[in-house]
């Protein structure tokens, strides 16, 4: 077995482009990131992070080569949409709350369909908010939250089921740098806490260094792949 074969998520030779080829987001990528790794994925605006991420989490499907969760090439948009829902979560730089329900309603959201009770569901939703350090603000609607604490709710949401994979799209872009620090401290400890994968974009050198592995992109391809030394830190 090789060593994508055992990991969590591995990309095979994939590429993305755009406007029949005129546009070439993602060239030739191939990596793959073992379960509980907490990476960071950098690179200049348009240098394809986000593309990567999509593709990462089936919003978007590669122009050639394979997407491999825990070995297995997945293809189909059903499949994607049960990983989605079981495996792997998203969180974005916008928050994406509705803005007419609560911190808890929109969390609660997230467990939908999935066969549990109302109350069920409100325990795990507050238990998730909790988690983020917003016991006290479930029943605040998001206009009534700060940036961070928006941040947080989306966080919430994208925890409460419990995913094996959480990928964040510049978490703390939108934030002021208290805001991002909280959020940023949260996303991080997220790996060690509970076991989960993290990948993360971020254009912070800061934030990015407080990752275990970076990743850096340039022009639509990885350009570096680092590991820190455990024994050195
Ligand atoms: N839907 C799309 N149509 C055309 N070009 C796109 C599309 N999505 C991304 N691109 C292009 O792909 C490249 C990488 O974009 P993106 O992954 O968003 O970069 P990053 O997140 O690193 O800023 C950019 O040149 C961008 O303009
Ligand atoms: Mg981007």
């Amino acid at each position: 077995m090789n060593a994508d074969a055992r990991a969590l998520l591995a990309f095979d030779r994939v590429s993305r482009s755009f406007d029949g080829g005129h546009v070439t987001a993602l060239r030739d990528v191939s990596l793959a990131i073992g379960a509980g790794e907490c990476v960071a994925l950098t690179g200049r605006s348009g240098s394809g992070k986000t593309c990567l991420l999509n593709l990462a989490g089936g919003i978007d499907v590669p122009s050639a080569g394979r997407v491999l969760w825990q070995g297995r090439p997945v293809v189909a948009r059903r499949e994607w949409t049960a990983l989605r829902r079981n495996d792997i979560a998203i969180v974005f730089q916008e928050f994406n709350l509705l803005p007419t329900l609560t911190a808890l309603q929109n969390v609660e959201l997230a467990l939908m369909g999935g066969g549990l009770s109302g109350r069920a569901q409100r325990d795990q939703a507050a238990t998730a908010l909790a988690r983020v350090g917003l016991a006290a603000r479930t029943g605040h609607l998001p206009a009534e939250l700060s940036g961070g604490e928006r941040q947080r709710v989306a966080i919430a949401r994208a925890l409460v089921r419990r995913p094996a994979l959480l990928l964040a799209d510049e978490p703390t872009g939108s934030l002021d740098s208290a805001n991002a620090e909280t959020v940023a401290a949260l996303l991080l400890g997220l790996p060690q806490d509970s076991g989960m994968t993290l990948l993360m974009v971020t254009h912070d050198p800061a934030l990015a260094a407080r990752c275990p592995r970076r990743i850096r992109m340039h022009d639509g391809n990885v350009v570096s792949d680092e590991r820190q030394d455990r024994e050195a830190a």
